[in-house]
């Protein structure tokens, strides 16, 4: 969508994954301090996205007009109060509606509503809305969204749009119309199985991301307890090699340093935040199911230089080697100017001339750069 937002995919934090209906104005708050004094803010998590749960189960009427509001007993001083608190710590506050006529907990939807809510919304500053698609009464999401899309420009403010469809009538073939992200899958699960089953779905829409309107294969699991260290590391591998949203779905007011290591790798993150925003792809696999798999896409570079991220993934239950040949990663190898181990932080030191490869443990990977210039630039 092109209302100047999503130039690179968002990053931030949503309460979801770990809080579910138990999320009030306490743990919100806590969550801004805390995204600020691990660091992770200033590496460019700012979205602290409220989701499920927070409004009254029944509209106010206010001068006639039934406006949403906040549950009194969660979030008592309001939602502008929690905006002007996370303003004041430089981050952004997002929110959660549905395009149906209630959310997915049965709090009010915005069906029928969305000039009224957009309004809403904008006046208490809100910057980010994650638009579900509970009880949609029948009608095609392809109304129900873009109407909630003219409501939010009609506000003075700008506010991210998050299309939250769960890929039912292939959104991506519409959606880049409509808003800055779209879910591609159903609800991700704190499972080895899940992460992976909706990294391959998400991988098949790869041509419809860009600046201004991402794949969504939902948030990040990282850091919830069901995955290992290596599996919660080439989860947040691939989602940042896949151009998704960075959102944070743990507590990061107790996360493991192992947690805090993976949501911080900078070198990660700028792939996912790379200014050319061309989602990467899952271009080889081998071994038993197609286990053994090679993930890559371009990234931004000044000429002659080409940059190329890639993952090696071992989905397979045994370490091993995984290899993909330098003609299909589209290099020539005379002129590789360097490769850089993006877990490992350093550069290789030597390179194999037949193939690029590395031995990968089981549900590990392997992240690089691999930086090149094309032959016909080059003096030799
Ligand atoms: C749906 C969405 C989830 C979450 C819940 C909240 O299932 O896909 O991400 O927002 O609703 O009820």
């Amino acid at each position: 969508l092109d209302n100047g937002l999503g130039k690179t995919p968002p990053m931030g934090w949503n309460s979801w994954n770990h809080f579910g209906c138990s999320v009030d104005e306490r743990v919100i708050k806590e969550t801004a301090d805390a995204l600020v004094a691990t660091g992770l803010a200033e590496l460019g998590y700012v979205y602290v996205n409220i989701d499920d749960c927070w409004a009254n189960k029944r509209r106010i009427l206010v001068f006639v007009a039934p406006l949403l509001a906040p549950d009194p007993n969660t979030f008592p001083s309001g939602i502008k109060a929690l905006a002007d608190y996370v303003h004041g710590k430089g981050l952004k506050l997002g929110i959660y509606g549905d395009a149906g006529q209630l959310t997915c907990q049965q709090r009010p939807g915005s069906l029928g509503f969305e000039l009224l809510d957009a309004m809403v919304l904008a006046s208490w500053e809100v910057d980010y809305l994650k638009y579900d698609n509970c009880y949609d009464m029948g009608i095609s999401p392809q109304k129900r969204y873009p109407a909630m899309r003219d409501a939010l420009n009609s506000t003075a403010r700008s506010i991210f749009y998050s299309i939250c469809e769960w890929g039912v009538d292939d959104p991506a073939l519409w959606a880049p119309r409509v808003g800055n992200s779209w879910r591609t899958t159903i609800d991700i699960s704190d499972s080895w199985e899940s992460m992976t089953r909706i990294a391959d779905i998400n991988d098949k829409w790869a041509e419809y991301a860009g600046p201004g309107g991402w794949n969504d294969p939902d948030m990040l699991e990282v850091g919830n307890g069901g995955m290992t260290y290596q599996e919660y590391r080439s989860h947040f591998s691939i989602w940042a090699l896949m151009k998704a949203p960075l959102l944070i779905g743990c507590d990061v007011r107790n996360m493991s340093p192992q947690t805090l290591e993976i949501l911080s790798n900078k070198e990660v993150i700028d792939v996912n935040q790379d200014s050319l925003g061309l989602q990467g792809r899952k271009i080889n696999v081998s071994g038993k199911d197609g286990c053994l798999q090679v993930w890559a896409g371009l990234l931004s570079s000044s000429a002659p230089e080409i940059r190329l991220a890639i993952v090696l993934w071992n989905r397979c239950s045994t370490a091993s080697m995984i290899s993909v040949s330098w003609l299909e990663l589209g290099v020539i190898f005379d002129v590789i100017v360097s490769v850089r181990d993006l877990w490992e932080h350093k550069f290789l030191d030597s390179i194999s001339r037949d193939s690029f490869g590395a031995e990968v443990d089981s549900h590990d990977c392997k992240m690089y750069i691999m930086t090149h210039i094309p032959l016909f630039h080059s003096e030799s």
